[in-house]
């Protein structure tokens, strides 16, 4: 019996659609890396909008978690796994949504009863106690004795403080012990292990705060794959369960020694090679970098070659592909993309793999200089900030070698000191964004404010519908592309300037504010490629002449300007002018 293809056919039967997994890389959600759980992609179907599959939906979706990276080596957790889930959007609740819960463990998996137990939310402010979920469990045959009431710490998704669609929910726990099942549950006790999730989307967290009712009642369930699997086979290692018998086998082989006694690396690899593999197979088409996404796998491919050298395996061979193959394979049936993709994949854990081992070798031997020379406890933000610039150690592996000497690292100082680094080359970057706005220094900002100008004015002179083309700027003037099908005249030349002096003159204060990018647009701010930007944007108002999605930085008042002079009018490309002009 396979879980997934089981999970799927269920709900097909109850009337379900199933819907493909989405790519592991949101699509249209810059605020997180990666989709952690599977309602994610659902976000706008749960607010309200049709899915054109209908309104019962089933899939199995990719999902990566990054925040507990240390606790990976032990037996449970993993970066990327599979969560199972089914969707009601606006059409069956809390009854039917635990009765095929029950149905589904109990017939299609043959789970006893006894061995099952749930908790259901107690209330809070806002909303009672979830009678009818209690009641729906009785139904079911779960006695009061293995209901446990909890708050919404436990029993509310996402938590009280995200913002989006939420509501209270109901989880259900399996014991997961050779030990006598007891009577009444105890949530806290760990033989019990959360198994599923039925949440309850009723509400939409506001950005200000409030709850407010979501147009729908909708149900969104989550499983988690890799977990029930090796429940049902009976293990406690999940790694011991047939999802990666063939992955671990293979590390075994590559590396000539058995997963008794080397748990710990073997998972390790093992998990961050899965990972890797479906980042990089993602549409979004990811590589390893110092960024984001990119920083992810990067962290996690070097962290696998790291544990490859620790289990003696010859990090030049081929391992890595031999393990991303096994991978793969196993894979392949559900997730096309490793299939037309296979090739990017291999070569992306071949390249990373060929980089990082260029300075492993010199890098320990300089980490192990450090150590030896290290009076105290804690390595300096220097040397771990030198161990990441130059030998290409992300810190987290700074971190994990240190502690296994039993020392720790400045983390904190490494983190100011690499912000400044991203600081320096975010400007640099945004500048290239931006068309060149070269560097942060006080003539630099000056034009950046006077581009703004330079743009509102324009709109008044020429014709509302002027747009930004491109944009560059040195500390001795600046220059600026906009669309117009004419060569400015004398007169449209002087205007310009006079207006862009005229606000100087009066003083006008450059504020920030955040905001929605929807709002922004809808408040008619200015923009160049609106689907760059992130959901919640900075948008620069000056007076009120203009206002601008930005990043910054500018003046805090336009007299801080001085004399603004048009120096040159010409064509830059069909339909496009150029302005140099500069401050004086
Ligand atoms: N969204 C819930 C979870 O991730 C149920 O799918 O647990």
């Amino acid at each position: 019996m396979n879980l997934k293809d089981e999970y799927i056919k269920y709900f097909v039967s109850k009337g379900h659609k199933q819907i493909p997994s989405a790519p592991v890389v949101p699509e249209n959600d810059p605020s997180v890396l990666f989709n952690t759980a599977g309602m994610q992609p659902l976000i706008p179907y749960l607010m309200g909008e049709e899915h054109p599959y209908g309104k019962r939906l089933v899939d199995y979706q990719k999902c990566i978690r990054t925040n507990d990276l240390d606790s990976i080596g032990d037996k449970t957790h993993h970066t990327f796994f599979e969560m199972l889930g089914n969707w009601s959007l606006g059409d069956y609740f809390k009854e039917e949504s635990i009765a095929y819960s029950m149905e589904f463990l109990t017939k299609v998996l043959k789970i006893p009863i006894q061995r099952l137990a749930v908790t259901v939310f107690k209330g809070n402010d806002m909303v009672g106690r979830d009678k009818v979920s209690a009641e729906a469990w009785k139904r079911e045959g779960i006695s009061e004795d293995r209901i446990a009431y909890l708050g919404e710490e436990n029993n509310w998704w996402p938590n009280m403080e995200n913002f989006g669609p939420c509501g209270s929910d109901t989880e259900i726990f399996y014991f997961n012990s050779k030990d006598e099942v007891p009577e009444k549950f105890d949530p806290e006790d760990d033989r019990w292990v959360e198994i599923w999730n039925n949440v309850f989307m009723e509400y939409n967290h506001n950005q200000d705060g409030t709850f407010t009712e979501l147009p729908k009642k909708n149900v969104d369930t989550g499983m988690g794959y890799e977990r029930v699997v090796a429940i049902l086979e009976g293990t406690d290692d999940n790694y011991k369960s047939s999802v990666w018998k063939n992955i671990i086998n293979t590390i075994e082989r590559v590396s000539n020694r058995s997963y008794e006694g080397n748990e710990e690396s073997m998972r390790i690899i093992a998990d961050h090679i899965r990972t890797s593999v479906f980042i990089s197979a993602d549409t979004s088409q990811i590589k390893p970098s110092n960024t984001d996404q990119g920083y992810i796998l990067r962290r996690l491919i070097r962290r696998s070659i790291r544990h490859a050298k620790k289990l003696g395996i010859d990090i030049n061979s081929d391992w890595e592909r031999e393990i991303a193959i096994s991978i793969m394979d196993e894979y392949s049936k559900y997730y096309s993309e490793l299939v037309e993709n296979r090739d990017v994949v291999l070569d992306v854990l071949r390249n990373e793999k060929l980089k990082f081992n260029k300075t492993l070798e010199k890098g320990l031997r300089e980490f192990e200089k450090i150590m030896k020379n290290l009076d105290e406890e804690v390595l300096d933000k220097d040397d771990a900030f030198r161990l990441y610039d130059t030998f290409g150690f992300p810190i987290e592996l700074t971190v994990e070698l240190a502690g296994e000497r039993g020392r720790s690292v400045d983390i904190k100082g490494f983190k100011e000191k690499f912000k400044a680094h991203q600081e320096l080359s975010r400007t640099q970057s945004k500048g290239k964004f931006k068309g060149g706005l070269a560097g942060g220094g006080s003539e630099e900002i000056k034009y950046h404010t006077a581009t703004h100008l330079l743009n509102a004015a324009l709109k008044i002179v020429v014709d509302k519908n002027v747009h930004q083309k491109g944009s560059n700027i040195t500390s001795e003037r600046m220059r600026f592309d906009f669309s117009c099908d004419h060569k400015l005249s004398e007169e449209e030349k002087k205007r310009v300037e006079d207006i862009v002096n005229g606000w100087i003159n009066e003083g006008l204060e450059v504020t920030k504010t955040e905001m929605k990018k929807e709002e922004a647009l809808k408040s008619g701010a200015e923009c160049m490629f609106i689907e760059k930007y992130p959901d919640i944007v900075t948008v620069y108002s000056i007076g009120d002449v203009s206002k601008e999605l930005c990043g910054g930085p500018h003046v805090k008042n336009t007299n801080e300007l001085g004399h603004f002079r048009i120096i040159k009018e010409e064509s830059s490309s069909t339909g496009v002018r150029r302005i140099k002009a500069v401050l004086e």
